[in-house]
């Protein structure tokens, strides 16, 4: 009998830290007006300097293994999608499982930008459909505010701190994970990366005065291709599943800027009410984005028995992916 592989618990965490954009506007010059209009963001969370990454996956994966009934000697691997780990190494996920006593499982990060979370759970999807695994975590988790340029006024804005995590087990009921698409295109690699702190500029004080340990974003560029991306996936997901668009009844995606949300929801012909939106309140989080996301739908009944949900990102690499999830 063939394996599926089911989300049966969600949860997520966000530090108190409330930057909004009256507080932008103080620092640079820039509107509420502006970032409402272009972004769709009003507010975003920070996490104050004794923050870490880890720290929040360790709320939000507790939260998911309450919601899932497990305890931490069930989990038999726990994997993080993540940009700004705690380190370059050990990894979060290795600090995490130690910390919430998973015993000595299999434990690492992986980095495909804001797509992080879905290539998350096309790996979790093999472990799980293969027998390798029974019960795992799967986390998306940025604290993008400590690795933001402050004064650059087009970046600066969108980004926010948070984590999301969900429990993927071999046993429903929950979310089932269905058909995927995952890619990537690394000769556009160059229009969203932080170019010092790796092995080709390692960090030196010329590196550090030049801010080369920040975000370097070509808004617009990253724009066009994420519109693209994301309906592409969808397409491709849909596909793979056997799935209509008409039997979608929600889309949940990467939270990165209203109007590429509302692009996509389109290309879907999805109604309003269809398309799950919190960007308003933790702007761009990056990898937390879907699984925050997610977690919050589930928790307000947004998703319920027999939705069927369409998860949708694009990140630096560049990279995009999509999964169809049927609860
Ligand atoms: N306040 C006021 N004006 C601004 C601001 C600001 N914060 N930022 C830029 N502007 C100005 C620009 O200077 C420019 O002015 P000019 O016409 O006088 O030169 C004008 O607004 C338009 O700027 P653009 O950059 O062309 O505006 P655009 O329509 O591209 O919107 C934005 C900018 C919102 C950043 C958009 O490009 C975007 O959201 N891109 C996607 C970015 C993204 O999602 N990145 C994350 C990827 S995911 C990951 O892996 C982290």
């Amino acid at each position: 009998m063939s394996r599926n592989a089911f989300i049966v618990g969600t949860g997520h965490a966000v530090p108190d830290g409330i930057i909004t954009n009256a507080d932008l506007e103080k620092i640079i010059d820039t509107s509420d007006e502006w970032i409402t209009k272009m972004t769709g963001i009003k507010e975003r969370r920070k996490a104050d300097d004794s923050t870490a990454t880890s720290d929040l996956v360790t709320v939000a994966v507790t939260n998911a293994m309450k919601v899932a009934g497990w305890k931490p000697e069930d989990v038999q691997g726990i994997i993080v999608g993540t940009v700004t780990p705690d380190y370059y190494f050990p990894s979060t996920a290795a600090l995490v499982a130690d910390r919430l006593g998973m015993g000595k499982i299999p434990a690492y990060d992986f980095e495909a930008g804001c797509t992080a979370f879905i290539y998350g759970l096309v790996q979790a999807k093999a472990f799980i459909e293969s027998g390798m695994m029974d019960r795992m975590i799967v986390v998306g988790s940025d604290c993008l505010t400590k690795i933001t340029n402050w004064t650059d006024r087009s970046s600066c804005i969108l980004f926010g701190d948070g984590a999301g995590a969900v429990a993927v087990s071999s046993e429903g009921p929950g979310g089932r994970l269905g058909g995927y698409h995952w890619g990537s295109d690394g000769s556009l690699g160059e229009h969203l990366l932080q170019p010092a702190g790796g092995t080709r500029k390692p960090a030196s004080l010329e590196t550090v005065e030049k801010n080369e340990h920040t975000i370097h974003m070509n808004g617009s560029r990253i724009f066009k291709h994420a519109v693209r991306a994301m309906h592409d996936s969808c397409m491709e997901a849909l596909k793979m599943d056997g799935t209509e668009k008409k039997d979608v009844d929600l889309l949940v995606s990467h939270q990165a800027n209203l109007r590429i949300i509302d692009a996509t929801a389109r290309a879907l012909e999805l109604k309003p009410e269809q398309v799950y939106i919190n960007i308003q309140k933790y702007g761009n989080t990056s990898a937390a984005s879907i699984p925050m996301a997610l977690d919050e739908a589930v928790r307000d009944n947004t998703i319920k028995e027999s939705s069927t949900v369409v998860l949708a990102a694009f990140g630096a690499g560049l990279t995009w992916g999509g999964m169809i999830l049927h609860w």
